[in-house]
């Protein structure tokens, strides 16, 4: 069995809410009968300022909910949503469990390692991608599938995944691709663009 042990924090930097943040966090905690309810936005809270949870960011919400760091620490090493490392600008959740494993999700998750340079777990020098294996995204009917940043893809290739790729490192905003679009066999002449500000995303 492989333990998660509480993140070392001697390089960090301490952590402090922004005063529109303190602000916020106040306001999410008026909507909770008790204070520590509200653990789980104020994280979110937390990632969505710096982008992860630091262990220093832990120590500073023990200290606010009045609990231990490895209270925290054991809610945020729970939750996949939640991540304590820096993310790409991209990051690509992968799903590896049963319903995607069988229908390819090895191979993809070989295709994009390759493809961006980076492996599984990891984010790449330039931090523009990262790669993370996740537990069922509750998409197996478009297994396999994948979430990069929110948007779901499911029904994948290397064939669809590679135009989507290019896209991206482009700076092209790419629309998400539903396994619904995928199994209709749209043409080049379709789009998966939900306004025509976004890219358009081919299928070959
Ligand atoms: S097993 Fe991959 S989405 Fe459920």
């Amino acid at each position: 069995m492989v333990f998660a042990h509480f993140p070392n924090s001697s390089d960090e930097e301490d952590f402090e809410f922004s005063d529109e943040n303190k602000e916020e966090l106040e306001r999410i905690v008026k909507k909770y009968p008790v204070k520590r309810s509200a653990l789980i936005p104020a994280l979110i809270l937390i990632q969505k300022q710096e982008g992860k949870i630091s262990s220093k960011a832990m120590q500073y919400l023990a200290g606010y909910f009045e609990t231990s760091a490895m209270e925290i620490w054991s809610v945020v090493s729970f939750y996949t949503m939640l991540k304590t490392n820096d993310l790409g600008e991209f990051h690509f959740q992968v799903c590896d469990n049963l319903s995607c494993a069988l229908m390819g999700a090895g191979k993809l998750i070989n295709f994009l390692e390759k493809r961006l340079d980076c492996a599984s777990g990891k984010t790449r020098s330039d931090k523009k991608f990262s790669i993370e294996r996740v537990e069922c995204l509750g998409a197996c009917g478009g297994a396999p599938c994948l979430i990069i940043n929110t948007d779901y893809f499911e029904n994948l290739t290397e064939e669809i995944l590679e135009p989507i790729i290019v896209s991206l490192e482009k700076g092209e905003v790419v629309a998400p691709i539903g396994a619904d679009e995928v199994a209709l066999n749209l043409t080049k002449e379709s789009s998966f663009a939900s306004s025509e500000n976004k890219t358009k995303t081919i299928l070959e």
